[in-house]
């Protein structure tokens, strides 16, 4: 336990002193929960959200979420983006109670993962083929694979700022002392081989022309280069120009270019950022929204790469499988949530971007006008609060303010939760009176920062 009512720091201003009582006082059985796990999980699963001990969620509901201590939150952490249209949607749930009486795990296909490949091939013109497994990290691994076997090079590409999972060849970071245009890099956290940073992987300078360059230096090199073609680190939507000359530069240097869409795929338009910005990637991986709150990664392409999961057309074939792939419950989520998402895109969407349009507005305005250093930016309802009133160009202008932990204690205080990592999504179910609720939430937040001399 980092805290307990009895060791509030008494230096702290009244209104962290406050939220801290608040929030302890109202989550006995929460705290009694973090007790419990604590001897025998290494670490929990994910952290939700910053505050004296753990919170645990009960149940949720639309953009709602209820802790064990019967507390109901504003839910801006959805799931950590997959939740498109809230908790709980309806078809989604009658779909699983429905293969649930059937029975949920075979091994042996059913005759779902068809019908799901057809509508994400659907979705995109980039997309012959797919391949399905459990996360998102699984999905990138597979594709980053498959692209080595299809170029017969070794080195893939990935951008300053971006996330791509957490198998190894994705935990290479940029070191932000070495130089934003030719960035250098390495392995995040203990147990990687620092050769996969140095030989395997390359870090290129996002929004910055010289990745271009440097594409065409190393292109004999380079299988594959990989983008999120908006970064959760930075959510914006001006990636339009960067994007069609790294298209270009791809398709010049013969280098596949992979958009990693497991956040934005079928959260930023029914046809994810490909569809947003009209660009075309050789290879996508996608996850999260696609399931429709089950686990899944997909792989999908165009045949050339897709051709190394069959070993068609004389194609070296990669190793790959998983015992859980194509799982029943995940097949039958993801083909109801992307029904739904298909038939009503033409409300979903433009109401997501407005709406996230709106807080950023409305939060931006009241900062300026407060002389707070801080800016939401928001890639439709993907957004992210930044406590710098600088200009962001990319990821390397974002740096953790030491209050921005306190700010978010104080948020959950006024009931609106933001997970540990401080990226917020808002869904269709958060309607407007409670987009209202949480613009409230956020200047209020900033108030008791402000009363209490912090900001
Ligand atoms: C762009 C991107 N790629 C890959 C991943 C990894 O997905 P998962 O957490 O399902 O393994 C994430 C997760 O946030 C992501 O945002």
């Amino acid at each position: 336990m980092e805290q307990s009512a009895k060791t509030i720091d008494h230096e702290m201003g009244k209104n962290s002193q406050a939220v801290r009582k608040k929030l302890l006082n109202r989550t006995p059985k929460s705290e009694e929960a973090a007790r419990r796990g604590h001897p025998s999980l290494a670490m929990e699963v994910v952290q939700t959200v910053d505050m004296p001990h753990q919170i645990y969620i009960d149940s949720a509901e639309g953009p709602y979420l209820t802790d064990l201590d019967g507390n109901q939150y504003i839910d801006l952490t959805c799931g950590f983006g997959p939740n498109v249209v809230g908790n709980r949607p309806k078809p989604v749930e009658k779909a699983l109670s429905s293969q649930i009486k059937k029975g949920w795990h075979f091994g042996i296909p059913g005759a779902e993962q068809a019908h799901l490949a057809e509508l994400i091939k659907d979705s995109s013109p980039a997309v012959d083929e797919v391949m399905f497994c459990n996360s998102g990290s699984e999905a990138t691994m597979f594709a980053f694979r498959a692209a080595r076997a299809v170029s017969g090079k070794r080195v893939i590409a990935m951008f300053d700022g971006s996330y791509h999972g957490i198998h190894d060849y994705a935990l290479v970071k940029a070191d932000h002392k070495s130089d934003r245009s030719t960035p250098t890099s390495s392995t995040l956290g203990a147990g990687i081989p620092e050769e996969i940073s140095r030989d395997l992987m390359m870090m290129l300078p996002n929004r910055d022309s010289n990745a271009y360059d440097l594409i065409k230096q190393y292109k004999d090199d380079l299988a594959m280069v990989v983008i999120e073609p908006v970064q959760s680190s930075n959510p914006r939507l001006d990636n339009q120009e960067f994007l069609k000359g790294l298209r270009e530069v791809c398709t010049e240097c013969g280098v596949l270019l992979m958009f990693d869409e497991v956040i934005t795929g079928f959260r930023i338009e029914y046809g994810g950022c490909q569809e947003y910005y009209n660009i075309f990637p050789d290879v996508v991986t996608y996850g999260k929204a696609v399931g429709g709150g089950m686990p899944i990664g997909v792989v999908a392409g165009s045949k050339r790469v897709m051709n190394a999961f069959s070993g068609s057309d004389n194609t070296p074939p990669i190793f790959a499988g998983g015992t859980f792939n194509g799982h029943p419950l995940t097949m039958v989520s993801g083909i109801a949530i992307l029904k739904h998402l298909k038939k009503n895109q033409k409300e979903i969407y433009p109401y997501l971007h407005e709406q996230g349009d709106r807080i950023s507005t409305e939060i931006n305005k009241f900062c300026s006008s407060m002389n707070i250093p801080a800016q939401m930016m928001n890639a439709g309802s993907m957004m992210h609060l930044i406590f710098s009133g600088e200009k962001i160009e990319s990821a390397r202008d974002i740096g953790r303010s030491k209050i921005e932990k306190e700010f978010y204690l104080h948020l959950l205080g006024h009931n609106v939760i933001v997970p540990g990592i401080h990226l917020a999504f808002i869904t269709y179910a958060h309607k407007p009176d409670v987009i209202d609720e949480v613009i409230d939430a956020f200047k209020k937040s900033f108030q008791d920062l402000r009363e209490d001399g912090l900001i």
